[in-house]
């Protein structure tokens, strides 16, 4: 297990507007998949704007006890020497994690299409989270879960010798599910079919076929808002260079402080603009925000944005369950700005949040409730009853939870009291440089 950092207490105070322009480290998603499949890969690959998180580095490690090569070569810079699809050896010591559920499920698929014996593990919030969904279709392929006390880490499982293609349906909409089924069916041969009912982030499918692999997509169900995926097994990975795009989940904490803070005017450099992945946005531009798309183009095969994002009056609006897997990171902090907002927000359909990092319903109700906002939580939804403001001074319990830690210092920043977290270390999991790159707009962030 990860030995604990220090903890970090962190105030958020009102300084007035935000101004200037920054760009949010690279997105956690593309950065994590980059690395394990230039680990598959024959050769060498080139990765640049890799986000140097601790998610990341702690996959990288994992990688690195599988027998790929992985090395830093300048600032977020990074070159993979792969093993080839089916070719991780067996690792000498535990497989450790730390916080990352992306990168523990993930690398379960990629180790369940190989014939080794890995034990998993993770901190103490990723040893909470659910792993069983993950390893139903992984022992369908051929895995043996060999130790797990009700499918949590640790774990160990037993690659497949001859993993079976299979066709999984994903019992709830998730990338990580998706991914985990897709990585282990590389090395089986024939058809591996992935078919879910709303489609989530497609980064593993485009960045199978941009090394090479075949993978056909098609639009599934009646509203065609779901995706059949069908990859076909033992490809040749080859090597491509990688340039990964700022986070869209990320930029989320600077875009709705300047939001939410009277007078900002901000721009946020190359933000990935991934259509799966901009629900935020479309929430945002429902309550009035005003978020401009700059100079749109096309950066290592996703579109990227610069997005200027100026201060306004919001308004309250319903956030459908539809929408919720092209913007699942982002409702902490969308909940902050349902606070600002006049009226009643209503979020549905957020059963998955109760499995993230934090059961994160109840850390953002708790951190809107600490800081003197109403908040409503019925069944899957949140309620936000909005009133333009908020009291703040209250002391947030971030539970190993960034994105909450993240979401408080927003809050913080705009509303009549400071705002405290009570450890802001959980932080560099996904945003290293967030207190200083938030400074760097005017925030007033105090350690
Ligand atoms: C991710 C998928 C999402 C998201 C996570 C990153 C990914 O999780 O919450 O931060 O990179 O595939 P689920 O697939 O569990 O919804």
């Amino acid at each position: 297990m990860t030995a604990s950092a220090a903890v970090c207490p962190l105030t958020a105070r009102r300084n007035g507007a935000l101004a200037g322009r920054a760009r949010v480290p690279g997105d956690k998603s593309i950065s994590i998949r980059a690395l394990i499949l230039g680990s598959l890969a024959v050769g060498e690959t080139r990765i640049g704007g890799l986000l140097e998180g601790e998610d990341v580095l702690n996959t990288a490690q994992t990688l690195r006890a599988l027998g790929a090569t992985l090395e830093r070569t300048g600032d977020k810079q990074w070159r993979t020497r792969g093993v080839g699809v089916g070719g991780f050896a067996e690792p000498a010591g535990t497989l450790d994690f730390g916080n990352s559920g992306t990168g523990c499920r993930l690398m379960l698929g990629a180790v369940a299409g190989c014939p080794v014996t890995a034990t998993f593990d993770g901190d103490a919030s990723l040893r909470k989270r659910p792993m069983r969904r993950v390893l139903d279709p992984l022992e369908r392929i051929g895995a043996r879960t060999l130790a797990s006390s009700d499918g949590r880490l640790p774990l160990t499982l037993a690659g497949a010798r001859d993993p079976i293609p299979i066709e999984f349906r994903p019992p709830v909409p998730s990338a990580q599910l998706k991914s985990a089924a897709l990585l282990a069916g590389l090395a089986a041969p024939g058809e591996t079919i992935v078919i879910e009912a709303e489609a989530t982030r497609d980064h593993t499918e485009k960045m199978l076929t941009h090394f090479g692999a075949q993978v056909r997509v098609e639009p599934q169900g009646a509203h065609g808002n779901g995706r059949r995926i069908t990859l076909t097994g033992q490809p040749e990975l080859v090597p491509a260079p990688i340039v990964v795009p700022a986070d869209p989940s990320s930029a989320a904490f600077p875009m709705i402080a300047a939001v939410i803070t009277p007078g900002s005017d901000v721009i946020l450099d190359g933000v990935m603009m991934n259509p799966l992945r901009t629900g935020l946005i479309a929430t945002l531009g429902e309550m009035g925000a005003s978020i401009e798309r700059l100079d749109r183009r096309q950066e290592g095969g996703e579109e990227v944005a610069d997005l200027r994002v100026r201060a306004g009056a919001l308004r309250a609006v319903e956030v459908p369950a539809e929408r919720a897997p092209s913007m699942i990171d982002e409702y902490p902090v969308l909940a902050v700005a349902a606070a600002f907002a006049e009226g009643t927000t209503v979020m549905r359909g957020l059963k998955e949040l109760r499995v993230k990092e934090s059961d994160r319903l109840a850390a953002t109700a708790a951190l809107l409730r600490a800081n003197g906002v109403e908040v409503d939580s019925e069944g899957d939804d949140l309620i936000v009853h909005g009133k333009g403001r908020a009291a703040g001074g209250g002391v947030v319990v971030t539970h190993m939870d960034h994105r909450i830690a993240m979401a408080a210092m927003v809050l913080g920043l705009a509303s009549d009291k400071p705002v405290q977290i009570d450890d802001g270390t959980f932080i560099t999991t996904s945003f290293p440089g967030f207190v200083e790159l938030m400074r760097g707009l005017g925030a007033d962030l105090a350690r």
